[in-house]
């Protein structure tokens, strides 16, 4: 790690202590606020985003609870993540043709469903659904998962188990979060298995986060044609990949091997 002046950090430690409370409690939960409010130390102090995100990370930790603690690497990754994020953005933008059936990656809008062909694979693979911890009413009427979590009952929060089907909110920072949660149950030994879905965006931490922990994936061939309540399909700008974590490695080759390549 580079070295940093007394004087950077004096300044640092000041520049957060100046923020109010309300804004460095949001830095933990909104990447929006943890990356305006880092660029702008960064402008104030000089120092670069890993040194502000851990004197940042040491702040936020003095006062929360063993659970609520975040490391600096979590928060620089965010930040990273979000510059990402509006960059591509920007160029999905300026270069979205003017085609009624495209969409952006990021709407905002997270009540995209996945085709139920995907979901008949995933149970021929795993042999159930036991969870869906990302859905909705209209999305539990198609998958049919033993449990399901939705937005009002908050699936970041319950316990998961048993064999997931995890197709998360695209939208920051649920993405990151779901995906987290999914690792960290996963590398717990909570799960039997699980195959999450997202967009093929590999240089994202978060996809890099799924893909250290996978025991394949399959790059789809084309796009996944998301549905809407009112049937209504849209393809994202991009291909798609799904990740599976478990031991029928065959199995998800086979049946995955259909819509893409498995690596
Ligand atoms: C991309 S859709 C996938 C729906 C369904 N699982 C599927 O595969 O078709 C993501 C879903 O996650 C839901 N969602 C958003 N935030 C959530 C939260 N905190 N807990 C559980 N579900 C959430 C959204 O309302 C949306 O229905």
């Amino acid at each position: 790690m580079a070295r940093v002046s007394e004087e950077t950090l004096e300044k640092l430690n000041s520049f957060i202590e100046s923020l109010p409370q309300e804004a460095r409690s949001k830095c933990a939960l909104c990447s929006e606020t943890l990356t305006h409010i880092v660029k702008m130390a960064e402008v104030q102090t000089g120092a670069g985003t890993a040194t502000v995100t851990r004197v940042l990370s040491e702040k936020l930790n003095e006062n929360a609870a063993p659970g609520d603690r975040v490391s600096g690497e979590a928060l620089n990754q965010r930040v990273r993540y979000n510059e990402g994020l509006k960059c591509q953005s920007d160029i999905i933008k300026s270069e979205r043709p003017s085609n009624e059936h495209f969409r952006t990656s990021f709407t905002g809008d997270n009540e995209w469903y996945t085709p139920i062909q995907y979901i008949e694979a995933a149970r021929e693979v795993m042999g159930s659904i036991d969870l869906d911890p990302a859905t909705s009413a209209f999305g539990q009427s198609r998958i049919k998962a033993d449990t399901a979590y939705t937005e009002q009952r908050d699936g970041l929060s319950l316990e998961w188990s048993g064999n997931v089907w995890l197709n998360p909110p695209y939208s920051q920072p649920l993405i990151f979060q779901f995906i987290e949660k999914l690792v960290s149950e996963w590398t717990a030994g909570n799960l039997e298995q699980a195959i999450l879905l997202t967009h093929n965006f590999t240089d994202t931490a978060w996809f890099h986060l799924a893909e250290s922990e996978a025991a394949l994936l399959c790059f789809t061939k084309g796009r996944v044609k998301f549905e809407k309540e009112d049937r209504v399909r849209a393809a994202p700008t991009q291909g798609s990949a799904f990740f599976y974590f478990g031991e029928r490695t065959k199995e998800f080759t086979e049946i995955f091997g259909q819509f893409g390549f498995i690596r």
